[in-house]
């Protein structure tokens, strides 16, 4: 039976929201996936993804392959063309499905009389595909990043960029965290090679696995009652880096939604969490996560600018502040973020991560440890802020073994990108 939906055109819409209405892909797409089943889900979300991971190249090919581009109320249509045009680079559908399937999108989108277009400017881009792509080689849009951006890396990183730019261009591993209280990491590998999912070690990080395949969680064995979290290794450095020990009071600052205070709680069962958060519809998820966990945590709405309306004087032993950023070490997980990120929004945001760090500082205990996070690759956001931290507040000093902080680059055999310092008060 022939499905009542059409994929490419609801992939086209959230294509749609994302460029049009600067909103994630992770909000639009639960609202239009609901009614859909498991595996076309599957496929929606390559498209989706897939379509912002290469945005700049399918647009090139749609330029060289129309004289004026879609606008106005026909623009959905030029995110329907994207969609086909993907389809037939990056996926295994034949390319005669992919066309009636895209063609039909039209209909789907209320615009039969346009079906003609899509028909003809994906036909002429299977005709021409083998020239295109030559020639798209030598364009800069082959590096499918915004130029903005791609200024900064290349600034910050003369010999790395291009590895970088790499590493945001793959489809991300899945990565998986495993509870300590449950299984050794050892025992784990063994449940998932039994439930048939081939699975590796970490050299470095003790309870980090990386499936060859990514899958979907209700095959994960336990996952119900929280053997695993599906969390990237990066991610996984933070917790690691805080050392949290049973009976310490700990405030996990911008803890939404809950990956790194469930992991706080993994490695020290009896800690005293404060999880606090701005957004109050993303702390129903850390409730969620503690739950799955079977976790004892606070969990607090409140602004880190102003910990004075929500700590009551309390202080901490240990503080992880997990900051707003640019989230540009993790573009290969949310490639929308290349779309909705501006240049501007750099500055904007660290001195907001500034302002955070300056307001908690009074709440960590002399002799207590702070670890400042971001999943950003931007040295504005890193390494620059606690440098300047440090000259700053003549308390503070750094002891994770490096001057200004650990950066780690997104690599395409490892883990996102991200960046951790781990800062000692001293003690009075
Ligand atoms: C990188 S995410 C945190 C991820 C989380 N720590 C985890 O491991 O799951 C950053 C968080 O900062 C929160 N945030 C942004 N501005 C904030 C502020 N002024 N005060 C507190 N939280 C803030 C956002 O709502 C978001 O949930």
């Amino acid at each position: 039976m022939k499905n009542k939906y059409n994929l490419r055109s609801i992939a086209a819409t959230a294509i749609g929201q994302v460029l049009d209405k600067g909103q994630s892909l992770s909000t639009v797409l639960p609202e239009l996936q609901r009614n859909i089943n498991e595996k076309d889900k599957a496929l929606l979300q390559e498209m989706c993804f897939g379509v912002l991971r290469y945005l700049p190249k399918l647009e090139w090919f749609i330029s060289q392959l129309m004289e004026k581009p879609l606008t106005g109320k026909q623009r959905i249509l030029h995110y329907l063309i994207m969609v086909g045009i993907y389809q037939l680079l990056y996926t295994r559908i034949p390319a005669h499905a992919a066309l009636a399937e895209t063609v039909d999108g039209a209909v789907a989108l209320k615009r039969p009389q346009l079906k003609g277009l899509i028909n003809g400017v994906l036909r002429s881009f299977l005709r021409q595909q083998v020239q295109l792509e030559e020639r798209n080689h030598n364009n800069n849009s082959q590096y499918l990043h915004p130029s903005w951006l791609l200024k900064r890396l290349q600034i910050a990183y003369p010999d790395q960029w291009q590895d970088i730019v790499d590493a945001n261009n793959q489809r991300p591993p899945m990565w998986l965290r495993v509870n300590p209280q449950h299984n050794t990491t050892d025992q784990y590998l063994t449940l998932l090679e039994q439930a048939g999912i081939t699975a590796h070690l970490h050299p470095t990080h003790p309870n980090a696995v990386r499936l060859e395949d990514a899958t979907s969680v209700n095959r994960l064995p336990g996952f119900d009652e929280g053997w695993s979290t599906v969390q990237d290794v990066s991610a996984q450095g933070c917790a690691e880096l805080l050392s949290p020990v049973d009976g310490d009071s700990i405030l996990d600052l911008c803890a939404a939604p809950g990956g790194k205070t469930t992991h706080i709680l993994e490695l020290a069962p009896k800690a005293h969490v404060l999880a606090v958060d701005i957004d109050d519809s993303r702390l129903k998820r850390v409730k969620e996560n503690l739950q799955r966990l079977k976790q004892q945590a606070i969990v607090i709405q409140g602004d880190g600018t102003k910990p004075e309306e929500w700590a009551h004087g309390q202080q901490f032993d240990r503080i992880l502040l997990d900051a707003p950023c640019s989230a540009t070490g993790v573009i290969r997980r949310h490639p929308d973020i290349k779309w909705l990120r501006r240049d501007s929004d750099i500055n904007e945001l660290s001195q907001l991560q500034f302002q955070i760090l300056e307001a908690i500082w009074p709440y960590l205990k002399p002799g207590g440890t702070l670890v400042y996070a971001t999943c950003s690759i931007i040295p504005e956001e890193n390494s620059l802020q606690i440098q300047r931290f440090l000259t700053k507040h003549v308390d503070a000093s750094i002891t994770d073994g490096t001057e200004f902080g650990l950066q780690i680059l997104p690599s395409t055999t490892g883990g996102d990108g991200f960046f951790y310092a781990r800062l000692l008060k001293q003690a009075q």
